[in-house]
């Protein structure tokens, strides 16, 4: 046979297996698997791997038979002309469901990322395990599982959810580093709402049990949220522009940009009353490059903001109290937001810049019966831990436990600046004379005087920031508009950090 009739046959069957089904949401303007993966990736550079990956050779011998592409698309491309691994799943093949050679065709390509030191980004939109193909469909999610366990902080793993997705198709996920969703399309749920309806006698719709709202406000299981398919791929390739390929490397540099707000205006931006409320956001402005932050659980345990930024072109981890949520204090669901993101940075060397001002750890049973202690503990652990650069601003309110949790130099910061703002202290001035002065108060013929008087005495006396810097625990009180570039100055000398933990296997962080 000439090498004319091979290619010919070649096309042939690769025209079979490139035939794309339209998935069934027409209507909402949804893309094709191949498309998504084309939108997402560097124009020209994708790259499919296992095309021709299908049961149907060997049962039947007839590729008509086989499910096309075994309903995932997998290979490699570019995001910012850097190499990433990706696999879409195609819903319109058997509602995209999980299979045994279409969890093989995931497995190549997470083997190949992990080998090569590559991010890896799954598009889903699944069914979870294809029911048709029972115990061997359950093993290609074993399969899959125990990768994303042993590629956990060393790659970058990121998912999408394009559609609807249950059983192992949210389990895979959630053990990536970063799920993303679309608004009124995307769904996660272990079971659907029949499953529901008959387990439990609930009736719930799929976006209220698992849509994109219910997981970046709610549960927390997802990190960003976006309007529609092409809008959430913009982000993904604005959240790689932040990360390095792998645990070994720096975080990518860009060119350097100010802010956009002019400097003398950040004095404006954080009220000197220590209760006012202000978004804290605003404040970022002034310190980061191009006044840009990426926030990742934007909707999530809104007491705490965390982002990730450039300062000089380089990237950083920001975690900052929000005062205009709870008063920025420290609860259940924000101890899990900051101990994941901080740990996420700690893995990919990625600095740490917290911007301090909180009261506490929220009091109540409602937090102690939630398991505070067990959870506040996180965040404790998850900054004693990290060995990137840490560097901490507090700037009005430091007190007690959320001072130790968020800038305690005993927890291993590196640098401590305070703005001439700062309170640090067990606890706030009116609580602590409350406390110290309790018989004085009690005996009063004026109590509320007596009060007011002490509390003066205290916050003259204890709550500002020369005490801690007199003690070495706090580096130097700054003026707030000094704040970027001692920040920046900051980051340079601890570029070279080197830090080491005692020999484990892996610690115990409390969960
Ligand atoms: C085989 C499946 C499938 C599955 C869907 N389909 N899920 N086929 N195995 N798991 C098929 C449907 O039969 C249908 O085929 C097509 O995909 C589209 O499904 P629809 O139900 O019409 O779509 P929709 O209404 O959008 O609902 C999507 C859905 C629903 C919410 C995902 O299909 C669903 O609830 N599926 C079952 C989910 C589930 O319980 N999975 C758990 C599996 S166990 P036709 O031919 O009609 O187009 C698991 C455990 C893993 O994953 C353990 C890891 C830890």
């Amino acid at each position: 046979m000439s090498i004319h009739k091979y290619l010919e046959e070649l096309t042939g069957y690769r025209k079979k297996f490139q035939q794309e089904k339209q998935n069934k949401d027409i209507k909402a303007n949804t893309l094709t698997a191949r498309e998504r993966l084309l939108y997402l990736l560097d124009k020209d550079s994708f790259m499919e791997i296992g095309a021709f990956v299908s049961s149907g050779w060997e049962n039947t011998g007839n590729i008509q038979q086989t499910p096309g592409r075994e309903g995932v698309i997998t290979g490699s491309g570019t995001i910012g002309k850097r190499p990433v691994y990706v696999f879409s799943q195609d819903f319109s093949v058997m509602g995209g469901s999980l299979g045994e050679l279409h969890a093989l065709k995931i497995c190549n390509i997470m083997d190949l990322a992990l080998k090569t030191g590559t991010p890896i980004i799954g598009l889903n939109e699944s069914g979870g395990a294809r029911i048709q193909e029972g115990i061997n469909a359950l093993t290609g999610y074993g399969n899959i599982l125990n990768r994303n366990t042993l590629a956990s902080g060393v790659i970058p793993q990121i998912s999408v959810i394009m559609g609807a997705c249950a059983g192992g198709a949210v389990y895979s996920p959630a053990l990536t580093d970063f799920i993303f969703m679309i608004s009124e399309k995307s769904r996660m749920f272990i079971t659907g709402p029949q499953v529901v309806k008959s387990a439990t006698g609930e009736d719930v719709n799929s976006q209220e049990l698992g849509g994109a709202i219910t997981h970046n406000q709610l549960s927390g299981v997802a990190h960003f949220i976006a309007q529609d398919e092409k809008a959430c791929l913009d982000m993904v390739r604005k959240l790689c522009s932040y990360l390095p390929s792998n645990n070994t490397e720096p975080p990518p540099s860009t060119i350097a940009a100010p802010p956009l707000e002019s400097v003398e205006k950040i004095l404006d931006a954080v009220p000197t009353q220590p209760n006012k409320q202000y978004d804290v956001r605003n404040l970022l402005n002034f310190i980061t490059d191009g006044s840009e932050i990426l926030e990742v659980h934007r909707y999530f345990a809104q007491n705490v903001v965390t982002c990730f930024a450039r300062l000089n072109g380089k990237t950083v981890g920001i975690v900052a109290s929000q005062p205009c949520h709870l008063a920025g204090c420290l609860d259940i669901h924000v101890s899990d937001k900051i101990a994941r993101f901080v740990r996420f940075c700690d893995c990919f060397n990625i600095p740490l810049i917290t911007f301090v001002d909180v009261p506490g750890f929220l009091p109540g049973t409602s937090q102690e019966h939630g398991g505070i202690i067990r959870h506040g503990a996180k965040i404790i652990y998850a900054y004693a831990e990290a060995t990137v650069p840490k560097i901490a601003v507090i700037l009005r309110k430091a007190y007690g436990g959320g001072y130790m949790a968020m800038s305690g130099r005993s927890l291993g910061v590196d640098i401590v600046f305070a703005w001439p703002t700062a309170e640090i202290a067990v606890m706030g001035p009116e609580a602590a004379a409350s406390v110290i002065y309790r018989d004085k108060i009690k005996n009063s013929n004026n109590p509320g005087d007596i009060l007011y008087k002490k509390t003066k005495e205290y916050r003259e006396k204890f709550a500002n920031p020369y005490l801690a810097c007199a003690r070495g625990i706090v580096d130097d009180v700054i003026d707030p508009r000094e704040t970027r570039d001692r920040l920046i100055h900051s980051l340079d000398i601890l570029a070279n950090k080197h830090d080491s933990r005692p020999f484990k296997k892996h610690g115990n962080i409390p969960l």
